[in-house]
């Protein structure tokens, strides 16, 4: 009855520890979680007023496919102000969430066979969504050594004929690595030749902590004609539940078929959060944002360092976004089953490592609060050193 399609999707771990942790907690158990992919803050007023304001305004029709021209840019002028990127409104496609502009670039581009590949650990989605357009992801393994980012020499030897496709992810979840101008260049100069497309997700990259975030399509002519640029306001303006995600492509075929695509599935998005998100595009939000990504800088420094203090455990301090993934390897080989003991034992929710591709690891959010870092972390030394005993 099922179609072949539906069947190569797998469950997502994230959920199924945040399923088991809520369980524990109905049944009355005192339960942390540090499993979130969300900021732990509100949407700013500025942006939050703009969308009452569409609504009494009755701005609730249909709008344009790809989103309200004066959205569109506003994106474009957003990627030239911070990221020195020429695109117009043109090459804008607005989609319900970086995820929805992935999935349409995804069904845009892969044919049955082709390959992507992904450097791990990953973000979960990315191996799903390509094998549910018959892709096959290719994974290229890094580690803490390497600070989690690849290097030319890999990306060399995993290309064959087949490769359609290199998604980077900067700042990455869940390392948060960031890739560096040279670095972008050096990989850009294995693809030189080739017609491989870079799905660059930019995500976070307005929560960056003592680094510089590069977008991988400004490092020159080539990348630009040959990426495919993904953001949103998810992360960066604390607007996850509003669904506001955006892909820009100099490519005007890939655009019009991508256009085609939504226009016959789910249309535009929301006509309220276009209008809330011109403020975000625009700076006005820019003084919550700064705000926002100080919070969590404290935070990264501090849980860095609380978590490095575990005998056994280590951690690079994350460049960007808001997780520390650390390194169990000295404790277990079986992330699930650390993960699981550590929710059972001391009720600390945290993400398995397997689950982003990199066994010997587990993902810690840090957006939540201090103190509740603080007492998570302590839990979490505790369950080491029962361990280690
Ligand atoms: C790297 C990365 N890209 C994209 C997304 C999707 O964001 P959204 O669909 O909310 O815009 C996420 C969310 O977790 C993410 O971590």
């Amino acid at each position: 009855m099922l179609s072949d399609r539906i069947q190569t999707l797998s469950p997502s771990l994230t959920i199924a520890i945040t399923m088991l942790a809520q369980d524990l907690k109905n049944s009355g158990k005192d339960i942390l979680s540090f499993s979130a992919g969300e900021p732990d803050f509100g949407t700013p007023k500025r942006i939050k007023d703009e969308a009452i304001k569409a609504i009494n305004d009755g701005f609730t029709q249909y709008t344009a496919v790809p989103g309200i021209i004066e959205v569109r840019e506003a994106v474009a002028a957003k990627l030239k102000r911070d990221n020195d990127l020429d695109y117009t409104a043109a090459d804008v496609i607005v989609s319900n969430g970086a995820k929805h502009s992935l999935f349409n670039l995804f069904q845009a581009v892969i044919n049955p066979g082709d390959e992507v590949i992904i450097p791990a650990p990953y973000w979960v989605t990315y191996p799903e969504l390509v094998k549910y357009a018959f892709g096959i992801p290719v994974t290229i393994e890094t580690d803490d050594i390497s600070g989690f980012k690849i290097t030319p020499e890999q990306l060399k030897a995993a290309i064959t004929d087949k490769t359609k496709m290199l998604i980077l992810t900067t700042p990455s979840n869940p390392t948060g690595s960031i890739y560096s101008r040279a670095e972008l260049e050096a990989l850009g100069e294995v693809l030189k030749g080739t017609d491989i497309i870079i799905a660059s997700d930019e995500m976070y990259e307005k929560l960056v902590y003592d680094a510089e975030f590069v977008a991988t399509a400004s490092v020159s002519e080539e990348m630009f004609n040959r990426t495919v640029t993904i953001n949103g306001l998810s992360k960066s303006v604390a607007m996850t539940g509003w669904r506001f995600g955006y892909l820009a492509s100099a490519n005007k075929e890939l655009i019009a078929v991508m256009n085609k695509l939504q226009s016959q599935s789910t249309s535009n998005i929301n006509s309220i959060t276009q209008k809330a998100a011109i403020p975000a595009l625009n700076g006005e939000a820019d003084e919550d944002i700064e705000m926002m990504r100080k919070a969590f800088a404290a935070r990264a420094e501090e849980a860095t360092a609380l978590m490095n203090e575990i005998d056994g455990l280590s951690v690079k301090k994350p460049e960007g976004a808001f997780y520390l993934f650390v390194n169990i390897k000295d404790i277990s080989d079986d992330s699930i089953e650390f993960c699981k003991e550590l929710l059972q034992e001391v009720g600390v929710a945290v993400v398995p490592g397997i689950g982003f591709g990199s066994e010997g690891y587990f993902r810690f959010s840090f957006a939540t609060d201090i103190t509740t870092i603080r007492e998570g972390i302590r839990r979490i030394e505790k369950f080491v050193k029962q361990k280690r005993a």
